[in-house]
């Protein structure tokens, strides 16, 4: 397939608005906080895997959201829940006061979904407290973690400690930046936030060294996504499963990017058949449609860390968000996504191999399901970005040195020889 035969819409493709592009950038530019060096695309309209311009020209969504856009762009079957839900009356933030039946079921449809967390504190069922970005329910999973070390463990209040890894990625607010190794991330932004301890990811014996008599948890992505591509040796999860156990620790996942079929299972800790004592999801929880993440854990855990008034948000768990998630999830199973995505990384994986053989600029491929990285030799991953872009491609770099490959996770065979061509012409040059 050749970079013209995608460009399909004849017609301009205005979306929103008929807002030049000149202008979308000149009030960005003006109005805008600068925090993110984008790509000069202004995206009208996206559907499944692919987004479109004002001229009509289509782009392969290779990035999806950073794994929100797992169901592809406006699924349709979110949509129809999404709309059925604004016509209907019953999408808009009510307050906190009174119950809803879309939050009552997304509650019980996510709680039955995730397998038995922290299975040592009983077999309870798994209880589900619903914010909105991702990093809240971070903070959720942290909050969870301390008290129960001051509640359970005797760790004084204020010294309890939580065990993080280096280059770690869970968002942007102070505490979680307070513990990112990333200088960038939080220079200027003190006082930070005390109470982690930073390890090298993957290294167990670095995790057992860090436990301490205030050590409350252990915080952890099975699959470092910005911290670039990272695939933790096999037996890591086991590991710190065991650490966890023997020095009476939650153990804490971070899925918001790598959870939710984009590895090739329904959740990551799956690949090492092991369970977490809490997970934290986020991004395509509601299907890309509105942000939506939850903290999720034993119900035992959770009527321990929360009572009336401990926690709360004002649109975390609101009809509309609700109304996409239990849609998300019916898509997510009904459509097998993660086997798709096992079944379509694979061979995504194998091809993307034989090209790195033959190319001089591929350092290494790794990944699993459609979570693949190439990383580049020359650390500037972004060059190969702006040349696939060119060819009507989207990908970005994560941490300079890798090209981040994460498709929808039903991308066609189609797509996926479009990909293909894509990264064969820009590795293949000399
Ligand atoms: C692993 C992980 N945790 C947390 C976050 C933060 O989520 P949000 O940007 O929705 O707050 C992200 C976002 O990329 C992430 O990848």
């Amino acid at each position: 397939m050749s970079r013209s035969s995608i460009r399909l819409q004849k017609a301009p493709v205005y979306g929103y608005s008929q807002t030049p592009d000149a202008a979308v950038f000149a009030m960005e530019e003006r109005c805008g906080a600068h925090h993110y060096d984008r790509l000069r695309i202004v995206v009208r309209s996206a559907q499944g895997s692919w987004i479109t311009d004002v001229e009509g020209n289509m782009y392969l969504d290779c990035l999806a959201a950073y794994s929100a856009a797992n169901p592809g762009h406006h699924h349709p079957k979110i949509v129809k829940a999404v709309v059925k839900a604004l016509t209907g009356n019953y999408a808009s933030v009510i307050s906190n006061v009174v119950y809803t039946d879309p939050l009552a079921m997304f509650l019980s449809r996510t709680a039955d979904f995730v397998p038995q967390l922290g299975p040592r504190f009983g077999s309870h069922g798994n209880k589900v407290l619903p914010k909105n970005g991702g990093v809240e329910s971070v903070e959720t999973a942290i909050k969870t973690a301390r008290y129960y070390g001051w509640k359970k463990k005797g760790i004084p209040d204020g010294r309890q400690e939580i065990i993080v890894f280096d280059n770690n990625f869970h968002g942007r607010m102070i505490s979680v930046v307070s513990f990112s190794t990333v200088p960038k991330y939080k220079e200027g932004f003190g006082p930070l936030t005390p109470g982690f301890v930073s390890v090298p990811f993957g290294e167990l014996e670095a995790v057992r060294a860090a436990v301490g008599p205030n050590t409350c948890g252990i915080l952890a992505e099975p699959m470092q996504g910005e911290g670039g591509m990272r695939i933790p040796p096999v037996g890591f999860l086991k590991g710190l499963r065991q650490i966890a156990d023997d020095n009476d620790l939650l153990l804490l996942l971070d899925e918001i990017q790598v959870g939710l079929g984009r590895t090739g299972k329904n959740f990551c800790f799956q690949h090492e058949d092991i369970v977490p004592d809490g997970l934290v999801l986020g991004k395509a929880l509601s299907g890309g449609l509105i942000p939506l993440s939850a903290f999720v854990t034993n119900a035992r855990l959770m009527d321990m860390a929360f009572r009336v008034g401990s926690d709360g948000s004002t649109f975390g768990g609101y009809p509309l968000a609700c109304v996409a998630g239990v849609a998300a999830l019916d898509v997510l199973e009904q459509e097998r996504l993660a086997e798709s995505s096992a079944v379509q990384g694979e061979k995504l994986k194998r091809r993307i191999l034989k090209i790195a053989a033959r190319s001089k600029h591929i350092k290494e491929v790794r990944g699993k399901g459609l979570f693949i990285g190439i990383e580049v030799k020359e650390a500037n991953a972004m060059v190969f970005c702006r040349k696939l872009l060119e060819l009507g491609i989207i990908v970005n770099d994560s941490h300079g040195h890798t090209v981040r490959i994460s498709p929808p996770l039903n991308i066609t065979d189609a797509e996926i020889d479009f990909l293909l061509s894509g990264l064969e012409t820009v590795f293949s040059a000399p």
